[in-house]
């Protein structure tokens, strides 16, 4: 399998669950591309999407709640950037809303293109963006959780 991204120890923002659901988001951008070059409007692709529209649901409100519970003193900007991530998600979201949409190979190409380069580069600058700026934040998130479970 060809991977369009690669998850390296270098990519740690300092949060193990902040880590754990950037891989997961990596991994399962990069099975997303595998089966829609290789099995064309698969039940597979469409469950990637699916796993996909969660994660990066997940992830937003994960974040969102640790800016806002440790003030993050620029959490709105941050807020906002997420915004205009999911109004061009859904943009592309629209354009395969079931297997169907995916059977046809225009709409296909035409999903796959706006992933590569629309998601792909903003998957890599969102975790580049929180390892520059956040890394700090996230660790004093984690060792604030750990004293609060003691
Ligand atoms: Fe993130």
């Amino acid at each position: 399998m060809h991977n369009v991204l690669e998850w390296t120890d270098e990519l740690s923002v300092g949060n193990k669950k902040i880590d754990e659901q950037h891989k997961d988001i990596i991994r399962t951008v990069n099975v997303l591309f595998d089966s829609m070059v290789t099995s064309v409007g698969s039940k597979k692709t469409l469950k990637c999407i699916h796993d996909l529209d969660n994660y990066i649901k997940n992830h937003f409100s994960y974040e969102e709640d640790y800016l806002h519970k440790y003030n993050y003193p620029k959490a709105k900007e941050h807020i906002k950037g997420q915004v205009i991530f999911l109004k061009e998600y859904k943009k592309l979201r629209e354009k395969c809303p079931d297997e169907k949409s995916l059977n046809d190979p225009d709409t296909l190409i035409d999903i796959t293109l706006g992933l590569n380069n629309f998601l792909v580069p903003w998957v890599r600058d969102h975790i580049i963006k929180e390892i520059t700026e956040f890394s700090a934040f996230w660790k004093e998130v984690a060792i604030k959780e750990k004293k609060a479970h003691k």
